[in-house]
């Protein structure tokens, strides 16, 4: 692979990838980050990237659903292997507004197929990158495999499921080599804060409630978000084209487990001037409409075929996450002022 279209690389699991690829995997190729700079998107999360690889490494703002944008892309800087993040990712935001989501998520997917087929002679891979989701939600038993029937609830994960689909069909329909990895619930550093856990750490540190959906027994699977990045460079390196691998992180745990989970760490780490317990800052809120109950992944054909397995305990990932956000004050208010958007519209058009 000489050169990687990565879409979405601004945001939370992109910029990581990216991070991860020139800085510590051994591909050897370029990578040309776009990015349509949402509010999802911080190119501030790879702006030590920018310097550091200026020959390796090009950040384009642009947006999937522009089609000419895309072709004039694909031919300009010879893409030859796709990693397909851009998205819009948020399932709260898509019960409210769903317009960008089946934008995005389905036409923006369908315009970059397009661009790969036009040049599908040089492409080597189109790896996209879907969710647990896609599956609907289980029961208090039972995993996700590879094989469990499409039954997505919201409109994000229908999006996503529909992209999936458009995927699998240009394999099968045009020959384009292809993979998809439907993984569960990513965290780590660089996530935007209105996902569970940042939003949980930012709010304990600053003494303001924290809010769980519903009576917090939802159970979600966490991975770190590096073993995601390693598990996406496996796949696009030794996957088999036509194929869907689930990533996992065998880590289930109630979402109310989980905001103790960090109570616990941030009384120990920064202890409340009264030694009270940040547990007391708990409320239990109205549930969000059609909330899944349950995601937990079966990832064994990903490590049987691709000897591929998550590294990071969640304790350690979750200390590691906190002791980032504490760490990157200067991150997190740029983020929650909306300063990096003011930065972004002064650097592009
Ligand atoms: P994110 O919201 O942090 O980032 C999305 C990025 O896509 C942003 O940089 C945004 O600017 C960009 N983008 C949005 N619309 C665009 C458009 N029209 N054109 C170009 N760029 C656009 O999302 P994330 O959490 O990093 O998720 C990345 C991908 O991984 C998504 O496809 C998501 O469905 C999938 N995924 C996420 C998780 C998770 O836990 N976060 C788990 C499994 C799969
Ligand atoms: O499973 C993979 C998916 O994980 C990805 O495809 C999505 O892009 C990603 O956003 C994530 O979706 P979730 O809806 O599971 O993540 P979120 O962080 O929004 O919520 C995690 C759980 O916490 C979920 O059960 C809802 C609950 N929750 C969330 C928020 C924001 C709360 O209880 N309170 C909150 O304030």
């Amino acid at each position: 692979m000489k050169t990687m279209l990565v879409t979405g690389g601004c945001g939370f699991i992109g910029a990581n990838f990216v991070r991860y690829l020139l800085k510590e995997s051994d591909f050897t190729g370029r990578i040309v980050n776009l990015d349509k700079l949402t509010y999802a998107g911080n190119p501030e999360n790879l702006a030590d990237i920018q310097t550091d690889y200026k020959d390796r490494y090009r950040f384009i703002k642009a947006d999937i659903c522009d089609g000419t944008r895309m072709a004039e892309i694909f031919e300009k800087y010879e893409i030859d292997s796709v990693c397909h993040f851009a998205a819009e990712s948020h399932v709260d935001r898509s019960i409210v507004k769903p317009d960008e989501f089946i934008r995005t998520n389905i036409v923006g997917t369908f315009n970059l197929l397009e661009c790969a087929r036009t040049y599908r002679n040089r492409m080597i891979l189109f790896h996209h990158i879907s969710t647990d989701e896609v599956y609907g939600s289980l029961g208090r038993e039972g995993h996700f495999k590879e094989t469990t029937p499409y039954k997505p609830n919201s409109p994000y994960s229908a999006s996503k499921a529909a992209s999936d689909h458009l995927v699998r069909a240009y394999y099968k329909t045009y020959g384009l080599p292809m993979t998809i990895s439907n993984c569960s619930n990513n965290y780590g550093p660089y996530q935007f804060p209105e996902k569970l856990i940042p939003l949980i750490i930012l709010n304990a540190l600053e003494g303001k409630s924290l809010p769980v959906y519903g009576d917090g027994r939802n159970v979600r699977d966490w991975l770190y978000v590096k073993d995601h990045c390693i598990a996406i460079w496996t796949i696009m390196k030794n996957g088999t084209p036509g194929e869907t691998y689930n990533v996992g992180g065998n880590s289930e745990l109630e979402n109310i487990k989980l905001v103790e989970m960090i109570c616990d760490i941030l009384d120990e780490k920064n202890p409340l001037s009264d030694g009270g317990s940040r547990r007391d800052l708990i409320t239990f809120v109205k549930d969000r409409p059609g909330h899944d109950l349950r995601y937990a992944v079966d990832f064994s054909k990903l490590s049987k075929n691709l000897n591929w397995r998550p590294k990071q305990s969640l304790e350690t990932g979750i200390r590691d996450t906190i002791q980032w956000y504490m760490d990157n004050r200067k991150w997190v208010e740029r983020v929650k002022s909306g300063e990096y958007q003011t930065w972004i519209k002064s650097h592009y058009r």
